[in-house]
């Protein structure tokens, strides 16, 4: 029977929303420069399904320089309460337009406001040079919706696979591999 990873992902990410303190959307995001010097920060997944992985994140931001030049990246879920993670990994690509567009609109007006404000992985003199930029970009869109800048872009990544690892006792842990050739998925197992 062909498995389904995505049905996994949403029963252990549903099991990670009732046992976590705080962001079960919390995921470590990989990426490599043209060179494959790595590096790997946080962000929060905002959408999933078989069709990939979303975030949003400044394009010229680090890893928006990064996706730039090497399009790939993988993903780490770590659910401490339930001493599990998942790791997903494949090609990356932009989400629309409007699909960001919807997004962001759902979004606090101070987050869409700090979109504006933050020049993001730029260095920083000081704290009060980004509370007055605040300042500025809220005096900007006083009494308007504030829409989305352009650069505030979401980034998809597109699964070929994804791996379950689950604690065991005495580390005889259990790793589902799924992986995808075309639209098939297949799963195997990984000695832990
Ligand atoms: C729990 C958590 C969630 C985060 N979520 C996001 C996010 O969704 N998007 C984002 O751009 N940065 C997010 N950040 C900040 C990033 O980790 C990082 O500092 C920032 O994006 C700059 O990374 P870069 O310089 O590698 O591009 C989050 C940080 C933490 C700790």
């Amino acid at each position: 029977m062909a498995s389904d990873p995505f049905r996994l992902f949403d029963e252990w990410f549903a099991e990670a929303r009732e046992s976590e303190i705080n962001d079960p959307g919390a995921m470590a995001l990989a990426t490599a420069d043209a060179a494959g010097r790595p590096s790997v920060r946080m962000v929060l997944l905002k959408g999933h399904g078989p069709e990939g992985f979303v975030f949003y994140t400044n394009e010229h931001s680090a890893k928006g320089g990064e996706l730039a030049e090497n399009p790939r990246a993988a993903l780490l879920f770590h659910w401490k309460s339930l001493r599990r993670q998942v790791r997903i990994e494949g090609p990356v690509e932009r989400v629309t337009e409007e699909e960001a567009d919807a997004y962001f609109a759902t979004r606090a007006r101070d987050s869409q406001l700090g979109a504006w404000a933050s020049d993001q992985s730029r260095p920083l003199d000081s704290r009060a040079t980004f509370e007055q930029r605040f300042k500025e970009v809220k005096a900007r869109f006083e009494g308007t919706d504030v829409p989305r800048p352009p650069h505030w872009r979401g980034y998809r990544v597109v699964p070929e696979r994804i791996e379950f690892w689950m604690d065991r006792p005495y580390r005889l842990h259990e790793r589902r591999l799924f992986t995808r050739d075309g639209e098939r998925w297949s799963e195997g197992l990984l000695y832990p």
